[in-house]
């Protein structure tokens, strides 16, 4: 069905979206803002109040997210009825998992999409709207669409627009690993990547509108098997050798990655890509190979160690960040043991760490589980307490060194100073001109806070250079 375009746009008022997850999520929610900005011409507002669109793009990785949901769609129905013409929508994981749930316990919900549909949104809500106009539909139903169409999703949405000088690029969906404990396969369906051409065309866009940092995406970025325009399959390897070379791309990031899919070419952009950061967020879950193997995740600690050890060969100064879970079913004292030792020997900064969470239609939720709460809860509090102390000590430790920095904005703490990420992620304040901002400066490390840190402007390399060339051309 054709969509209303932007001249007979049905809404006056704005489009309010609440994203709950990770990183896919919030891209996946940037792309639905400027689907709907371009069709209805609806433009982002602060609070549902001033909304004539409401969207929340869920997640069901565990369970207290997935309970948000609801509670959060029973104060949108409330509000809803103060202005029965508005369109509530509810997309991402928690959909693709419970449509028909929510479509029956919640009827103020007018669209339900997938992580995977979220491009058919404009036609859904032509058609939500169209069936709130029919007198002869007596009961009227949520529209629902969760189905998996693979890559027709990366073929229909927007081309990209920057608002900054790092952007997100989405390279491939979903996973076929079916870790016992997770939902992801069943909710994002399996691994699928985008042809290699169409991704290089975005990086190019972004690049000629001032992108400096892209930040590859996926839900296991490292399996991305791109295909390319002769037939043959590009790997990440291969797809970082490419974008290092368009032209204003000097920084390349990728997230999240599987340690099985660190193939030896991958490795070896560590020594063969200096665009490549010094940072990599490679999940493990536990350091215990009895709970490796009951989480499917196929592989042992050593090898995971001797994966990181290979890239601490060429990149000594590398951050390494992980996920982990504690309290899977069957985990012993011991087996936690070996998850804080592993800890210990590998030095982590800023991970993520959760209490496992069953998952209806995972394997793992029928596996019998005794562990109490109260111990899978002191073992979570040990564990942090270990990868905090580790992250303070890391940013202890990069006070008095040099960083290079991509500045991305305006500080928020004063008015006189900017403000820019290191290669392992860190926000610098540092006092500069605003004219900084998509440049590479470095700067000395001087103060370490909790969540950035604070510097001096050492040198300006690209500002320099600007003023040469400028002087040259006098
Ligand atoms: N590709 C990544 C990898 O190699 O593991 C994982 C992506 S997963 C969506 C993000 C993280 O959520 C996982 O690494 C895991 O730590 C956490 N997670 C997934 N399912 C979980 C569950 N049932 N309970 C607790 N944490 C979970
Ligand atoms: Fe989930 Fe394991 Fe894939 S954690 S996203 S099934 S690698």
């Amino acid at each position: 069905m054709a969509h209303a375009s932007q001249t007979d746009t049905p809404f006056d008022g704005g489009l309010y979206v609440i994203t709950y997850g990770c990183q896919m999520n919030e891209y996946d929610s940037d792309k639905m803002a400027s689907l709907l900005q371009k069709t209805y011409g609806l433009e982002l507002v602060d609070s549902p109040d001033e909304a004539d669109v409401v969207l929340m793009n869920t997640c069901s990785v565990r369970e207290k997210a997935q309970e948000k949901v609801f509670s959060e769609l029973g104060r949108w129905s409330k509000w809803k009825a103060k202005k029965p013409n508005r369109v509530i929508g509810v997309g991402g994981c928690v959909a693709s998992q419970e449509g028909n749930v929510i479509r029956q316990r919640a009827p103020s919900v007018d669209v339900i999409f997938g992580p995977q549909t979220l491009h058919r949104l404009p036609a859904m809500i032509d058609e939500a709207l169209r069936v709130r106009g029919d007198d002869s539909i007596k009961k009227k139903k949520a529209v629902i669409d969760i189905t998996f169409p693979e890559i027709e999703k990366f073929d229909n949405l927007p081309e990209p627009e920057v608002n900054g000088v790092s952007a997100m690029v989405s390279v491939m969906e979903g996973c076929s690993k079916y870790c016992t404990f997770c939902v992801v396969p069943y909710t994002r369906g399996e691994e699928v990547s985008r042809p290699f051409a169409d991704v290089m065309r975005e990086i190019e866009t972004l690049a000629q509108q001032g992108v400096r940092e892209i930040n590859l995406l996926g839900q296991n970025v490292n399996a991305y098997r791109g295909e390319m325009e002769d037939g043959e399959i590009a790997d990440l390897a291969v797809l970082i050798h490419a974008m290092r070379e368009i032209d204003g791309i000097d920084r390349i990031r990728y997230t999240t990655s599987h340690p099985n899919e660190m193939t030896q070419s991958l490795i070896d952009c560590y020594a063969e890509v200096p665009e490549l950061v010094s940072h990599l967020h490679l999940p493990i879950q536990t350091g215990s190979d009895r709970v490796l193997a009951m989480m499917k995740r196929n592989h042992m600690a050593i090898e995971y160690k001797s994966t990181i050890r290979k890239i601490r060969a060429l990149r000594p100064n590398l951050s390494l960040s992980g996920d982990f879970i504690v309290g899977f079913p069957g985990e012993t004292c011991d087996d936690f043991k070996e998850t804080l030792a592993l800890v210990e020997e590998l030095n982590y900064d800023r991970s993520f760490s959760f209490i496992y969470s069953a998952r209806p239609g995972t394997p793992a939720a029928a596996f019998p589980d005794e562990e109490t709460m109260e111990k899978k809860k002191r073992r979570l509090y040990h564990l942090q307490e270990l990868l905090n102390k580790q992250t303070a000590e890391i940013s202890e430790s990069m006070v008095g060194t040099t960083q290079r920095i991509l500045v991305e904005r305006l500080s928020r703490n004063s008015f006189t100073e900017i403000a820019g990420r290191t290669e392992n992620n860190r926000v610098v304040n540092v006092e500069g001109s605003p004219d900084l901002i998509g440049q590479f400066i470095d700067v000395k490390i001087t103060e370490a806070y909790t969540n950035s840190l604070k510097g001096e402007i050492v040198a300006t390399p690209e500002a320099d250079k600007y003023e040469t060339q400028q002087f040259h051309a006098l």
